[in-house]
Order: structure tokens, then sequence, then C-alpha cells
């Protein structure tokens, strides 16, 4: 008998468990409003770009969203999945339960190997091979590693030369550091290890889960990714992963086509005499009047104003803003219904919650 690759994939049916609870502190404000998980990139909620990811992995059949902070505005976004081109299915914590804790809760009928992913990391990773991985060294567990340059604020992850974990050690101190790579936040878990997560105690994945498996010797392997990877949860990542998609880094719409070019909707309303540099983004309903800049990497979101001689450059502008007359933003992220008035200066590292107003000539 021959087996077709249909029936393969049919015999391997997985959930993949988005962690999307997380209250997004190192964001606030502009998380206030708006969960990280949707937080926009070129003005479409983060989420649709994992269900991208996950939409392409054959095996998996199922998405479940597990939330905690603010579920209702997430849900309203994805709906069923339909639309997304995935089912989808939401599981909200009573009370965070950590990362651990949200995995059993959300992971509890489940008898097969699941994908656990962060909610908040982007990545081109060949999901598929990791999962043929995790099968054929019959692991408990697998996560994806990652080299970065400072392991600091992630999970650091030492292995040996056959791939097994050795030591997991969770936001290392600076004299703890003793390799590259760290947890990107992606894994292949056995449910039959859930039940030493305890059922009403907030725990962590990486600070209690993954200790218990090297302690108790199970079989805990990584698979190294080189590709693209980012967390966008704070301001700088969340600015880079802007840069980088517009400069191809990871390839999505509207920049995965020629390089450098700006992109501006054609429902959006951009004078003569406005100076664009390449590349940028100018979203539906935008207006960009005569003698504004708007510089490389900025974004100009969903019915944004710019005024006469207005000056945008490397900062990202949500929906409904709008920017004064021979005002400046640069190096900044600024939120929905803002309002820079004229002459202001808005610059380096700047951050408005949704509707700030910064009067004209001020300077922050
Ligand atoms: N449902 C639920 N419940 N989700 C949660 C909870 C919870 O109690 N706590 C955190 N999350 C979600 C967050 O929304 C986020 O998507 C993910 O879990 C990770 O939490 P972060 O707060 O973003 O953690 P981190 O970035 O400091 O560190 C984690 O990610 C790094 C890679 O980006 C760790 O997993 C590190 O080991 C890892 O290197
Ligand atoms: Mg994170």
């Amino acid at each position: 008998m021959t087996v077709s690759s249909a029936m393969i994939t049919s015999l391997f049916r997985m959930k993949a468990i988005l962690l999307a609870g997380g209250k997004g502190t190192r964001l606030r404000p502009l998380t206030l409003h708006t969960p990280k998980p949707i937080v926009p990139i070129l003005e479409r909620p983060f989420l649709h770009y994992q269900l991208d990811l996950l939409k392409h992995v054959p095996e998996i059949d199922e998405v479940i969203l597990s939330l905690n902070y603010q579920p209702r505005r997430i849900e309203e976004i994805f709906g069923d999945g339909s639309e997304s081109g995935m089912s989808i299915r939401y599981v909200v914590e009573p009370a965070p339960l950590g990362t651990a804790g949200a995995v059993r809760y959300a992971g509890e009928s489940l008898h097969d190997s699941i994908v656990v992913f962060n909610g908040d990391v982007l990545t081109n990773i060949d999901l598929a091979a990791v999962i043929a991985r995790h099968r054929e060294r019959r692991a408990k567990a697998t996560i994806v590693l990652t080299p970065v340059e400072n392991p600091s604020a992630y999970g650091l992850v030492e292995t040996d030369e056959d791939g097994n974990i050795r030591r997991f050690l969770e936001k290392p101190k600076p004299e703890e550091i003793t390799c590259d790579t760290i947890n990107a936040g992606i894994y292949v878990l056995e449910p039959d290890t859930f039940d030493r997560i305890p059922k009403d105690t907030p725990w962590s994945i990486e600070r209690s889960f993954f200790p218990s498996l090297i302690e108790r010797r199970e079989t805990f392997i990584a698979v190294i990714h080189r590709g693209y990877w980012i967390d966008i949860g704070t301001p700088e990542k969340y600015l880079q992963v802007h840069r980088d998609i517009m400069e191809q880094r990871y390839r999505t719409p509207p920049f995965d086509g020629e390089a450098n070019r700006p992109y501006v909707s054609r429902k959006a309303k951009v004078d003569e005499g406005v100076m664009l540099e390449g590349p940028c983004f100018i979203d539906d309903g935008a207006v960009v009047k005569a003698g504004a800049r708007i510089g490389r990497y900025s974004v100009i979101g969903r019915q944004c104003h710019v005024e006469e001689r207005a000056v945008i450059d490397q900062a990202v502008v949500w929906s409904g803003t709008r920017i004064g007359a021979e005002a400046e933003v640069r190096r900044s992220v600024l939120g929905r219904q803002c309002h820079v008035g004229r002459n202001a200066v808005v610059d380096a590292g700047v951050i408005l919650g949704d509707k700030s107003t910064i009067t004209d000539y001020s300077r922050v």
C-alpha cells in the first residue's frame, strides 16, 4: 500500500497554543488600550503574522489563543479564524496562571504533541522541521533556540553536542552568561508531562517546567534557528521590527517586492510636493500635505493627518493621529488619535499613549 502525504498529515493533527495573555507592561502606554498580541505592525494586528506562519504548517489544524488581558478585544478581531484561514479557539484564564499554568489550562484535554508559541515573537522558522525533529528524537519537549548578542533579557539555554538541553536559565545576570543561544519562545510539548504543573497557582514554563525536565533527565532537545527572529515586546524592538520588514529581513507584504520603495495606499491622499523617502508606509485614508517629509522607516496609520511641512522620521504613528504644520516627529511611537501641535518637536524614544496631546511649539 502506498501512503499519501495527505494520509500522513491526517495521522498527525496538532493544536498550537499561542500564549497571549501577558499585560505587555514594557509597551505601556501603547498596550493600555491595545493588548500586545494585537499591537499593529504596519497597521495589521500582530497575531496575524503568527497565524500566517501557522497556517502553512500542514500538521496544525487548530490554534488555541490563551488569553487573560482584554480578551474580548482580541476575539473581536480574529473571530472563529475563518478570515485568517485557521480554526481558532479561545481559552481565557480566570486569573493569570503564568506561562506553564496557561499551557496546562489551555491544553488540558489534549493528548497529542502541542506546538506552543509566545504571542510576541515574529520569525520565519520552518516549524514543520522542528516538529519532525521532535518526533524523530521522541522528545518530551523541544524548544527552538536562536543566537542573540545579549541574552540577559531572555532565557539562556545551554546544549550539548547532540542538541540535548543541559541548562535553562531565565533572565541570566551578566556573570551567568555562558553562551549566546536563547529560548525563542517556540516549543513542541508532550501533554503527558503537564501533570507536574499545579492547577491553581501561577507557574512558569521557563523557571519551573523546563528545569524540571532537566532534573528528571527527560528527553529535552533544542533546534537552533538562525533565520529571522524578534520579540516585539519593547518599544525599541517594536520600532526595529518595522525597519526589518521594510528592509526585507522579514518578508511580508507590501515590502516583499522591490526594495526601498515608499508604500502609499491608493486610498491615501498625498499632496504633490511631499517628500517621501523609501522605504516608508502610508496607509488608507491618510492625508499628507504639501511640503511635508515622510522619512525612512516611518509608518503613517489609517486616517492620520500630516500637515504642511511637518517632518516624520523613523516614527510609527497609529491611526487617526494628527501632526500639525512644521512639527517634527522622530524615532518615536504615537498611539491612536493623538494630536501633535504645530511646530512641536517629538524626538528620540517618545512613546505617546492613545489620545495624547502635545501643544503647539512644545518639545518632548
Ligand atoms: N495566557 C497567559 N497567561 N499568557 C502569558 C502569561 C499568563 O499568565 N504570562 C505571559 N504570557 C504570555 C505573554 O503574553 C507573551 O506572549 C509570552 O507569554 C511571553 O511572556 P513575556 O512577558 O513576553 O516574556 P519575555 O519576553 O520576558 O520572556 C519570554 O520570551 C523570551 C523570548 O522572547 C521567555 O519565554 C524567555 O525565556 C524567552 O527567551
Ligand atoms: Mg516577550
